[in-house]
Order: C-alpha cells, then sequence, then structure tokens
C-alpha cells in the first residue's frame, strides 16, 4: 500500500514536470513596445507559473511602419530559436497589426511548432481603406492578397500547408474596439462593395480555402469570440478577456 502511494506521488511529480506549460511568444502591434505588455505578462505569470513569455523586442513605436515583409523576416529570425527549444510546441498571441504579422511568419515556416496563434484584435482581412476599390487591392496589395493568396502566388500551396501546422485559431475582438474597421476584421468578416459586412464563412478566401480558413475551421480549429465594451488600446490589459478567452488556450 504504502509502496503503491509513494509510486503514484512520484509518477504524478514526473507528469507534472513533463506537463510544463508551451513557452508564448508575443508580437506587438502598431506602435507598441514590449513595454506595453507588462501586464499581459504579469497575468500569465500569475496563472502559469513558469511559461517562458517572450514579448519580441523588434519593430517598436515608429520602427513598426516599415514593411510588413520586412518585419516578418526580422520576427521570425527571432523566434526560431524560440521554437527549436520547445520540444512540445510554443503559443503565439498576436496583437492586432501583428496578427497579420504573425500569419506571414507562419505561411512562410515550414518547420513552424505553433500549437495555438491567438489573433488580438488583428485586421485580418484589412482594414478600412476604400472596399469600393477591390480589384485595386488585388492587383497592389504586397502582402494581404499573397498572403491570402488572393493573387497569383507561385507559394500559394506551400504557404497553405504551413499555416495549416497550426492546431487552433482563436479569434478574439468586439464591436467597441473604436479602431479596427469594420471589427469583424477581426474575425475574417470584411464589407462587400456596399459597405456591408460580409461574416467569415461567406468570404471567397473561406469559401475557395485560398489559405486554409475552411479547413481549419471544418476541423474545429477556429474558435471566435465577440467580447464587449473593449478599446482597441485595451484588449492585452484586460483581466477579463484574459480570463475568460485567453488563459484557457495557455496549456
Ligand atoms: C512571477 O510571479 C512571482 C510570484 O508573484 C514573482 O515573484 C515573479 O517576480 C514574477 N515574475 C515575473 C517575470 O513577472
Ligand atoms: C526562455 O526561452 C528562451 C528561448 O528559448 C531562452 O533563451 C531563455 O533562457 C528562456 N528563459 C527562461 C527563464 O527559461
Ligand atoms: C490590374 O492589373 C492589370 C494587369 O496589369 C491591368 O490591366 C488592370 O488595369 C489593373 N486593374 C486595376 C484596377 O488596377
Ligand atoms: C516564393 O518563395 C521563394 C523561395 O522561398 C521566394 O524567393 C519568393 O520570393 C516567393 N514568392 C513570393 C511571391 O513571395
Ligand atoms: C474589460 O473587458 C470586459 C469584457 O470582458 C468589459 O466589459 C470591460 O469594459 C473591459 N474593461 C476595460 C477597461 O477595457
Amino acid at each position: 500500500m504504502f509502496a503503491w502511494t509513494v509510486l503514484a506521488l512520484s509518477t504524478a511529480i514526473v507528469l507534472r514536470a513533463a506537463q510544463s506549460y508551451k513557452p508564448v511568444i508575443v508580437v506587438h502591434g502598431l506602435f507598441d513596445s514590449p513595454g506595453d505588455f507588462k501586464l499581459f505578462q504579469g497575468f500569465i505569470n500569475e496563472t502559469h507559473p513558469g511559461t517562458n513569455v517572450t514579448v519580441i523586442d523588434l519593430f517598436d513605436h515608429t520602427q513598426s511602419l516599415k514593411s510588413l515583409w520586412s518585419q516578418v523576416d526580422g520576427f521570425k529570425a527571432a523566434i526560431y530559436p524560440i521554437m527549436q527549444n520547445a520540444a512540445n510546441g510554443v503559443h503565439m498571441i498576436c496583437y492586432s497589426q501583428g496578427g497579420l504579422i504573425c500569419r506571414g511568419i507562419l505561411s512562410t515556416m515550414p518547420d513552424h511548432n505553433v500549437d495555438t496563434l491567438i489573433s488580438l484584435s488583428s485586421p485580418q482581412l484589412g482594414q478600412y481603406g476604400d472596399p469600393h476599390h477591390h480589384k485595386l487591392y488585388l492587383n497592389s496589395s504586397n502582402y494581404l492578397a499573397f498572403l491570402n493568396n488572393e493573387r497569383e502566388n507561385p507559394n500559394a500551396t506551400e504557404w497553405k500547408k504551413n499555416f495549416l501546422r497550426i492546431k487552433k485559431l482563436v479569434l478574439i475582438g468586439g464591436p467597441d474596439d473604436g479602431v479596427i474597421t469594420p471589427w469583424q476584421s477581426s474575425q475574417f468578416g470584411f464589407y462587400d462593395e456596399h459597405e456591408t459586412v460580409i461574416d467569415m464563412r461567406q468570404q471567397l478566401v473561406y469559401i475557395k480555402d485560398t489559405f486554409g480558413l475552411k479547413s481549419l475551421d471544418a476541423q474545429g480549429a477556429i474558435h471566435t469570440f465577440t467580447v464587449n465594451n473593449v478599446h482597441h488600446t485595451k484588449w492585452h490589459s484586460n483581466r477579463t478577456v484574459f480570463d475568460n478567452y485567453i488563459v484557457k488556450w495557455l496549456t
């Protein structure tokens, strides 16, 4: 009896050690820097002590205006070693513009080991500019149109395969964001030419599964949360948002 108890206890300890939390990589948004994520890091430290959280210290403040492809390259170089040290994979939390950068990273990284991608109020289908010039967008967008594989892209198949290595895609946003327009872009919705918002499942990129959204959805991998009364600048410092929509994924 005693021996069994000791065995059970030591097994529990070994299991606990083996189940340490996956490292978390945070990619900040426009004009931010790691300093803006102090509270957020504190939340994770409190609920998941010992988690290795890295807020990548690159393209801070006005540097975040640099071309998105150059930021993808820079962030990739910084996160690669973290991924290599993480045998069980990592989670990524990407805020605002960071959410688009993270898609660029994941699509162009054949060996990434991201388990869950949490997109925190990111303009995933773009930001209101001029929805009346969709053809011009398709012709001239050097970033999003490629990423969505809406523009002729020789790497489309590979990028889709790479993106589909993630296990879960968590999309968080809400109507009181005040910056992301339409706010549904945070959940892959966007305006049609009449400025009516069309949701993710009616979007051409979803229907044609151009970069993997429909495949992820078919796997039950997409988790969408609409949260009221959160302004764009508050998503990462709001404890309720963290407790209700983020913490459960950080296993
Ligand atoms: C994590 O929390 C512990 C206990 O409250 C504290 O001592 C430690 O400084 C915190 N670490 C970080 C990186 O916030
Ligand atoms: C966190 O991860 C990075 C990259 O793998 C590593 O260099 C660093 O030492 C880790 N920090 C801790 C406290 O484990
Ligand atoms: C898009 O590009 C094609 C081919 O270069 C050109 O013929 C067409 O006028 C362009 N359309 C717009 C709206 O820019
Ligand atoms: C496709 O991938 C190749 C090799 O990785 C790269 O050189 C090229 O720029 C990519 N094409 C596009 C349109 O990004
Ligand atoms: C925090 O989030 C909750 C919703 O989860 C919201 O009701 C509240 O207004 C938010 N507070 C701030 C300061 O953003």
